[in-house]
């Protein structure tokens, strides 16, 4: 194999704390080798329209506390691209810069979409690297992802300060937490915040049971509640409906039933938008408790990333320069107990990690007493 000369960089899907540290991790590893650097903006969209920047030293000095992404980021599907109003597939443009810019290498810094792009352009010839990036945890093969750690504090901190006000006026305050599909983050965070109930995607929940378990915490003299709710929990009929909408998009055989199938999707999506609100408003019917609700949204991504965060980005970073210098393409670096491990990408993309219900998070969840609504 030739010896490593210059490497691209990018991040894309969602941010997340962290990435800034993989970035100096993985940049002043490179560095250190002799090899030239560069980042890629904005995502898979920079690659395509190939803007870029150099990541010398100087560029890489003081990003390891800052939040977000330093190269900026975007959501594309590289074989999908819009580009002047047109869907087009992109791999070629991003082969044809790829080579013009002499990369012997591009790390890809992203969740379960980046995985996926990841493996296009490993089938389009490209070496390529992936470091797992969210704060949903929700990327297989990998013990956590970096950003998690980050979200999770927040979550908690929020879940803490809710449980002042609830008690103070009586209510029931409903928090609901990103997560995206998966209820890594409800979970950690209802955990360790104390969350009275927590509502998981992985556990479709009934209202009865939620509302049960705030009769019996006020019968005995607990005239509050706090309900940690993933933005993804839905009640059992509502994710039932969801469930059946799925299931028809992958099974639809010709491109206009997969048209009307992902319409169809799109608008139970749509139709359950405030389900946390609706939830809010059945458990106040039943109770008698007032309802409120936060939603804590971007304030999980944003700012700077915990120490566990920083320490996880630099650790996959900095592996990541020694699989290239190995020679070792179409990966994951994935966190694996104290180490880290390479995943083939085919074991990554397409793949959502789930919380599983027999998980310790979920065991001990019910064993502190903590509703799950099921
Ligand atoms: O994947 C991270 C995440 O914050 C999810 O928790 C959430 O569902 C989604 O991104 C929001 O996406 P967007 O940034 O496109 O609004």
């Amino acid at each position: 194999m030739a010896a490593t000369k210059r490497v691209g960089i990018l991040t894309a899907g969602g941010d997340s704390p962290g990435l800034n540290a993989a970035i100096r991790g993985f940049g002043k590893a490179a560095i250190g080798n002799g090899w030239e650097l560069i980042g890629f903006r904005d995502g898979i969209r920079g690659l395509v329209e190939n803007r870029h920047v150099p990541l010398d030293s100087r560029a890489l000095s003081g990003i390891l506390t800052v939040g977000g992404t330093i190269l900026g980021t975007s959501r594309d599907k590289v074989h999908k691209m819009s580009i002047d109003g047109e869907v087009v597939d992109a791999r070629p443009q991003v082969v044809a810069n790829v080579e013009a810019e002499g990369l012997d290498a591009i790390i890809l810094l992203g969740g379960g979409g980046t995985a996926k792009n990841a493996l296009r352009l490993v089938e389009a010839g490209l070496n390529v690297i992936t470091l797992p990036k969210t704060i949903d945890n929700d990327i297989a093969r990998t013990d956590t992802t970096f950003g998690f750690a980050t979200a999770m504090e927040i979550a908690t901190e929020a879940i803490d300060r809710l449980h002042s006000t609830a008690h103070s006026h009586h209510r029931i305050i409903l928090t609901e937490i990103m997560g995206h599909r998966a209820g890594w983050l409800a979970l950690g965070a209802g955990i360790a915040g104390g969350a009275d109930i927590i509502l998981l995607p992985e556990i479709p929940f009934s209202v009865d049971s939620v509302a049960d378990r705030i009769q019996d915490r006020m019968k005995s003299g607990s005239t509050f509640s706090v309900v940690a709710i993933a933005e993804g929990a839905r009640d059992r009929t509502d994710a039932a409906d969801l469930e059946a909408a799925e299931l028809l998009v992958r099974s639809a055989k010709t491109p206009e039933a997969s048209g009307a199938a992902r319409k169809h999707l799109a608008n139970v999506y749509d139709s359950q938008r405030e389900h946390t609100f609706k939830l809010a408003r059945e458990l106040e019917a039943v109770t008698g408790l007032e309802s409120r609700v936060t939603i804590l949204g971007y304030v999980q991504r944003g700012g700077i990333p915990c120490a566990a965060d920083r320490l996880l980005g630099s650790r996959l970073g900095t592996a990541a320069a020694h699989a290239v210098e190995k020679g070792q393409f179409g990966v994951m670096v994935a966190a694996r107990g104290e180490d880290t491990e390479l995943v083939p990408l085919e074991e990554v993309a397409g793949k959502v990690k789930l919380v599983p219900l027999d998980h310790e998070w979920v065991h001990t969840a019910r064993k502190v007493g903590t509703g799950l609504g099921d």
